[in-house]
């Protein structure tokens, strides 16, 4: 099996397939930002490189109509099988190349119930295309097993994901628990200036105001300036040390409600962004902004019309042998930082960079709700999608606040 899965591999990660694969990748993340969107009030941050991984694993192990759905949902070709894994491998590929430039930890665990027998080829398959382990664990004791879980997590993300699984998750009937983690850390690739940094107002989506630390820098980079059916929004690409990764803010009018912004976005949409914008001298404030969020994907799969795998009857026998397995819970949980440095504080200090500045720079003030996508610039897949309505205001009273 192995061998046909690499020859598919060579097969699809020419450039000719991977550039309508990288908009089927947008248009899930799309899909996936809305349906998350709808059951959420505040920050929101998730991954949808993360999540297509942790189908990509469940899909490898599927038959019948629990693996006709996935591959409908992440929109892969119907007769393009392998396609998924070559997405990803050609993302793994970029990064491990340039891993001394940035941290980024990924914890990717199928925990199975003791007793089940995991498959010999489905263990080698998940260990070279997805570098995620698959564990067993007594889920009825459910103290030891939560512990358990969230310290192989917290081990694997540098210790900045603790606590992921309390025990609540799990129940008498579980048999299979999907876990992804990831953190991802990294300096820009011309970074804000301490000294720069000052307190100012930020409002929120209900009109409240809160003070919060905003960076500030006059940088030269990818900017855009857009308007649709009359809500106008500034787009800004801040590319990462070494240009490997890159974080995108998008930034509506002060007047439009970010919900208003938010109905309107496509994959389409997305990607005319990337293709217009243009190098620009831009005046910037942007929040320090930490955003962490654990999400449940049973409910938000489920309305993308990921439900057989939930299902007891479905047809998981790549993994096991058994006819009792289906997926009890899909977890995710992200932590993303956004400093002067880049995406975690570290103690340097950052160097201005000198641009000759023209008579009026383009003025990006994120002074109200905005959304983000952190995108791996070779692939095109995105770590990260979300949005920050209120930047975390704890921040404001600790030691941060001091060095203001
Ligand atoms: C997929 O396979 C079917 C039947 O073998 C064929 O009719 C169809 O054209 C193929 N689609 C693509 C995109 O290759
Ligand atoms: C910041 O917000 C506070 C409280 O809403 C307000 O009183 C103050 O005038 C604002 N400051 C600026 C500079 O807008
Ligand atoms: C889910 O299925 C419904 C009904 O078949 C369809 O209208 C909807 O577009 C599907 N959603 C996605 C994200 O594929």
């Amino acid at each position: 099996m192995l061998k046909i899965l690499w020859s598919l591999l060579l097969t699809f990660s020419g450039s000719q397939a991977s550039r309508p694969l990288a908009e089927r990748n947008t248009e899930f993340a799309v899909d996936l930002y809305q349906a998350i969107c709808s059951s959420q009030k505040d920050n929101i941050i998730f991954s949808p490189l993360g999540t297509t991984l942790i189908l990509g694993m469940v899909q490898l192990g599927a038959k019948g109509k629990a693996y006709q759905q996935i591959r409908q949902t992440l929109k892969f070709q119907e007769n393009a099988t392998g396609e998924e894994f070559s997405a990803l491998k050609s993302f793994f590929s970029a990064i491990s190349k340039k891993k001394q430039e940035f941290t980024f930890n990924l914890a990717n665990a199928l925990y199975l119930q003791e007793g089940f027998t995991v498959k010999e080829q489905y263990l080698h398959g998940n260990e070279k295309f997805f570098q995620s382990a698959i564990k067993l664990v007594n889920f009825q004791n459910v103290k030891a097993c939560a512990e358990t879980i969230s310290a192989w997590v917290e081990s694997k993300t540098d210790g900045k994901i603790k606590g992921m699984f309390s025990g609540e998750e799990f129940g008498p009937l579980t048999r299979l628990i999907l876990v992804n983690a990831i953190y991802f850390k990294g300096d820009w690739k011309q970074k804000f200036r301490k000294e720069g940094t000052e307190l100012m107002n930020f409002t929120k989506k209900d009109g409240a105001t809160v003070k919060i630390p905003m960076m500030k820098a006059l940088l030269r980079t990818k900017y855009g300036y857009f308007s649709e059916s009359s809500v106008e929004y500034q787009v800004l690409e801040l590319p990462y040390k070494d240009d490997e990764f890159s974080l995108i803010i998008i930034l509506p009018a002060e007047e439009v409600n970010i919900e208003d912004m938010e109905k309107q976005i496509t994959a389409d949409l997305i990607l005319k962004w990337f293709s217009e914008m243009q190098e620009e001298e831009v005046e910037i404030s942007l929040p320090r902004f930490k955003v962490e969020q654990k999400l449940d994907f049973k409910e938000t799969l489920y309305s993308l019309n990921i439900t057989e795998i939930f299902s007891g009857g479905c047809d998981l026998s790549g993994i096991t042998d058994s006819s009792e397995l289906y997926v009890s819970q899909i977890v995710q949980q992200v932590f993303f930082e956004v400093n002067e440095d880049g995406s975690e504080a570290t103690a340097s200090t950052g160097v201005q960079i000198p641009v000759i500045m023209s008579l009026a720079p383009n003025q990006f003030i994120a002074n109200h709700p905005f959304l983000f996508i952190m995108k791996n610039i070779p692939t095109g897949s995105f770590l990260f999608m979300g949005r920050v309505t209120n930047p975390d205001t704890q921040n404001v009273k600790g030691r941060d606040l001091d060095s203001l």
